[in-house]
C-alpha cells in the first residue's frame, strides 16, 4: 500500500526532526489546508507548504479544505504540489478548477465528504488524476474511521475499470492498522496522519501500514 503521511498533527517548529526517520520512505506528503469556513478549524497555507518543500523529494499532496480553491491553486501549485485536490462541496466551478490545477502541471484531484456520493462526481471521473473519499469529517485529524467510505472506493475502482479511467483511489481519515484492512482493496493510497505521525514507534508504523 502506498502511504501519503499527512503531517496535520505534527510539531511544526520541529517538524523536520521529528519526522526525519520517515519523511523520506512515505510516498506522498499530505499538506492539509483549512480556511475556517470549509471546515471549522484553521491550519496553513502555501507560504509553510513552499517552506517545507526542500525537506523531502517526496511529491506533495496538498488537499485543500477550503471554500474559494480556484483563487488559490496557483500559490499551491508554485509552492511545489505534485497532486492538488479539492472539494467537490466547495463554492468553485469544479471543471474549471480541474483545468486550472492541469494548466500549472500539477495532477488534480478531487474529494468527497463522508455525505458525498460517487454518483456526484461521476461526471467529472474522465478528468481526475486523483479521488480522495472522506472517511471522516473534514477539519481535524484523529477521528474514527467511518465505513462507509468502503462502498464508494469499491464503486470507484469498478468504475475505473469499467471504463479505464485513471485516477488513484484515496481514503483520508481514522486510517491504522485495525482500519485499512477494510478497505485497501480497493485503494491504491492510504492517509494517515496521527497513526503515524503520534507514535513513537514512527517507522514501524510506516511499515505496518506499507505491508497492508
Ligand atoms: C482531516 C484531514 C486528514 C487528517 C488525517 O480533515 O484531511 O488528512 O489529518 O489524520 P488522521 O489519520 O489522524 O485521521
Ligand atoms: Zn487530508
Amino acid at each position: 500500500m502506498k502511504v501519503a503521511l499527512s503531517i496535520l498533527t505534527a510539531d511544526f517548529m520541529r517538524v523536520n526532526d521529528s519526522l526525519k526517520e520517515i519523511i523520506n520512505d512515505v510516498d506522498y506528503v499530505h499538506m492539509d489546508i483549512m480556511d475556517g469556513e470549509f471546515v471549522p478549524n484553521i491550519s496553513f497555507g502555501p507560504a509553510v507548504v513552499k517552506s517545507l518543500r526542500p525537506m523531502t523529494k517526496v511529491p506533495f499532496d496538498t488537499h485543500l479544505m477550503i471554500l474559494h480553491p480556484q483563487n488559490y491553486i496557483k500559490q499551491f501549485a508554485e509552492a511545489g504540489s505534485q497532486y492538488i485536490t479539492f472539494h467537490v462541496e466547495a463554492d468553485c466551478d469544479v471543471m474549471e478548477t480541474i483545468n486550472l490545477i492541469k494548466s500549472y502541471g500539477v495532477k488534480a484531484g478531487l474529494s468527497i465528504k463522508p455525505n458525498t456520493t460517487v454518483e456526484e462526481i461521476k461526471k467529472y471521473l474522465p478528468y481526475l488524476d486523483l479521488v480522495l473519499v472522506m472517511s471522516v469529517e473534514p477539519g481535524f485529524g484523529g477521528q474514527k474511521f467511518m465505513v462507509s467510505a468502503i462502498d464508494k472506493c469499491k464503486e470507484l475502482k469498478e468504475l475505473r475499470e469499467k471504463n479505464n479511467y485513471n485516477y488513484l483511489i484515496s481514503v483520508d481519515g481514522g486510517i491504522n492498522d485495525k482500519t485499512l484492512p477494510q478497505i485497501s482493496q480497493y485503494l491504491d493510497l492510504a492517509v494517515s496522519g496521527s497513526y503515524v505521525c503520534n507514535a513513537d514507534n514512527k517507522k514501524e508504523r510506516l511499515e505496518i501500514l506499507h505491508n497492508m
